[in-house]
């Protein structure tokens, strides 16, 4: 018997479709109270198509009912999970995969047998390697317009999850941030494979969500609308150190070594005003 607290639901959470689900499950799921509007809000839109939805963490069922609930009929639930107890749910006509969720062979053989998928949410073991190599296992099979939800991403700050650490999985989904701002052209840090297939990345409180299109992942070219001018002088610079050396100095931007002396200069200017910027990041 888990003991489990009984709070009164948020008011926040009471026209919630998935909220409803997730009372009406027959089976328990026990989830934090704040990732229904996250749910709703990300997943509204997939309601009563004929998707392809993998939970990692099966657990009791509870939560394979809520999906098929929110879902409905025309959606394939498939769950996964290491306790090969949890085969009993496909009498239920659910798919189950027993295996570990951070074994990329479990991976590969999961995708070759069930195919892409629109939407993988991990609920599994909540450890940096399992929601990294998951992450990095599901992502190529996504299909454009799908979703990859990892949850209980708060374990990035736990002690008892090894945490704080470089290598923890909120800091793998921030790399992930500079790989899809590195589609810009002049911007080089992380030119890897996630920025070719993820579109963006929502943080939410626990949750973290990676939204799947590759036809939206494009290297961002300069347009105009060919309207009218007025002859606008763009004044950012205005009375700054940087404005003061783009004008005075733009003649070095000609030289072969300008993008060293670029680096220099604004290199400079950056630490300086790093001490009046330290002061926002409390
Ligand atoms: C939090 S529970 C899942 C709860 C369920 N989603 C719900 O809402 O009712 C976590 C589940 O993940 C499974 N799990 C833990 N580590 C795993 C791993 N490495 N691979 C696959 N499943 C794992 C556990 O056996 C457990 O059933």
């Amino acid at each position: 018997m888990i003991d489990t607290p009984h709070h009164q639901a948020n008011p926040a959470l009471e026209k919630l479709k998935i909220w409803s689900s997730y009372n009406k499950s027959k089976y328990l799921s026990i989830k934090y109270d704040s990732y229904f509007l996250v749910y709703e809000e990300l997943l509204e839109k997939y309601v009563g198509k004929p998707i392809t939805f993998v939970e990692v963490g099966v657990l009791n069922g509870g939560s394979l009912f809520m999906w098929r609930d929110f879902f409905g009929a025309e959606a394939r639930i498939i769950g996964v999970d290491l306790n090969p107890l949890a085969k009993k749910w496909e009498k239920d006509g659910f798919e189950i995969f027993i295996g570990s969720q951070s074994d990329p062979e479990f991976w590969d053989d999961f995708f070759r047998q069930v195919g892409p998928v629109d939407i993988l949410l991990d609920d599994g073991g909540h450890t940096n390697p399992q929601q990294i190599l998951t992450t990095i296992a599901a992502i190529e099979h996504i299909n454009n317009g799908g979703l990859l939800i990892v949850e209980d991403v708060h374990t990035s700050y736990f002690r008892d999850f090894g945490n704080p650490s470089k290598y923890s999985f909120i800091n793998f989904a921030k790399r992930v941030v500079d790989s899809i701002n590195s589609r810009f052209p002049s911007v080089n840090d992380v030119k890897n494979a996630y920025g070719k297939k993820v579109f963006s990345v929502s943080f939410y409180e626990s949750i973290v969500a990676f939204k799947i299109d590759s036809t939206k992942c494009f290297e961002c070219k300069p347009t105009s609308n060919n309207g009218e001018s007025s002859g606008a002088v763009d004044l950012r610079d205005k009375g700054t150190v940087r404005g003061v050396l783009s004008s005075k100095f733009g003649f070095l931007k000609k030289l072969p070594f300008k993008d060293f002396v670029s680096a220099a200069v604004f290199g400079f200017m950056a630490k300086m005003n790093s001490r009046k910027l330290k002061n926002l990041f409390n």
